[in-house]
């Protein structure tokens, strides 16, 4: 696998003065808070929705959403704020959100499918965007209608390359892991692309609780496969993160591509997770596996600002791993 000739030197890359920088803001004190803001999608992921999936009627507005954030904030502290779905860019106030994240935390990241968001990326990276996780299960257009059960494989690869393009770095690629899914082409993928590749062990969540036994497979598994294809993956435990362990692809510098396995399954980081969940609905949740949530926005529509924040931190202050690996309701709707 060779490296693409010709392609680091044009990138556009963060200073190193400044990337020193965006270290120093991950290990700033404070929660990880995830913002739901539309739990609809415009694809149809077979581990996620269902074909005739049906959306929530109402939801918080875009005003309510920002202001249960910046409770948040005040309530419990926040270090980073990530914006998911559903799909986020379906939420024509994205940029403001944007902007409005950027106000209460350093660093500002999306979790999107893509389809969207190429025409969107000067407007985000002006807004302060600073971190993206562009999901891509497959590779060729036939294996992604039958994943998504939708048409965009050429726009989400153009939405790769464009993030690139803008100085997004670094940008982060998420597959989900099936027995199906093409292990070794995305590793050359990233490694071509210049890109962190991440894949997420399927969890028996929303439409994935059908086949998941059937259809997992453990990032050891992983390795595995994409060692048989003659790929070399080298442990970089320096450059760990909170939920993946780090690898560099032999050949390649780790700065510039990568594979990370989040192993929610085979490894769960309960333990030190410090995640909070703001769901599009207005309800906070401290874990995925938390079915019920907690209800803000009634407190912020009754104007109860006090027993809302004191709701936060109660909730945070329960905040422990679940007693069981269930989540009933589908993926969409808190946000991955
Ligand atoms: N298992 C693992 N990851 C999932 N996602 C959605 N459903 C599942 C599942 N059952 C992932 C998406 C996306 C993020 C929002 O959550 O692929 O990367
Ligand atoms: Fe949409 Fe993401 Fe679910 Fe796929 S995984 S259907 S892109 S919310």
């Amino acid at each position: 696998m060779a490296a693409r000739p010709g392609r680091s030197g044009k990138r556009l890359r963060l200073p190193r003065r400044q990337r020193s920088q965006a270290l120093a803001e991950e290990r700033t004190p404070g929660l990880y808070l995830r913002i739901s803001v539309t739990d609809r999608c415009n694809l149809r992921c077979v581990y996620c929705l269902p074909e005739d999936a049906r959306f929530a009627s109402s939801r918080a507005g875009d005003d309510e959403l920002m202001a249960l954030a910046r409770w948040v904030a005040l309530a419990a502290g926040v270090r980073k704020i990530r914006l998911t779905g559903g799909e986020p860019t379906l939420n024509p106030r994205l940029a403001d959100h944007v902007r409005h994240a950027k106000t209460l935390a350093p660093i500002v990241g999306l979790t999107t499918n893509g389809v969207l968001l190429g025409p969107l990326l000067p407007e985000l990276r002006d807004a302060g965007l600073n971190r993206l996780n562009i999901s891509l299960d497959a590779l060729d257009g036939d294996s992604f209608r039958r994943f998504a059960r939708r048409d965009g494989l050429d726009r989400v690869v153009a939405a790769i390359r464009s993030a690139r393009r803008l100085g997004f770095d670094p940008v982060k690629v998420n597959a989900v892991a099936m027995d199906g899914t093409d292990y070794a082409g995305l590793v050359r993928f990233a490694a071509w692309e210049g890109v962190h590749l991440r894949f997420i062990e399927l969890m028996a969540i929303g439409e994935a609780r059908a086949f998941q036994a059937d259809a997992y497979v453990s990032a050891e598994a992983m390795r595995l496969r994409i060692a048989a294809a003659g790929i070399a993956l080298r442990e970089r435990t320096d450059r760990d993160e909170p939920t993946s362990r780090v690898w560099s692809i032999d050949g390649h510098d780790p700065a510039t591509c990568s594979v990370g396995f989040i192993t929610t399954v085979s490894q769960p980081f309960c333990a030190t997770c410090d995640r909070l969940r703001l769901s599009s609905q207005g309800k906070l949740f401290t874990c995925l596996m938390d079915n019920a949530g907690n209800d803000l926005l009634e407190l912020l529509r009754s104007g109860d600002h006090d027993g809302l924040v004191a709701r936060v931190r109660r909730a945070v202050a329960n905040k422990a791993p679940p007693a069981e690996f269930v989540r009933h309701e589908v993926m969409a709707s808190i946000g991955g």
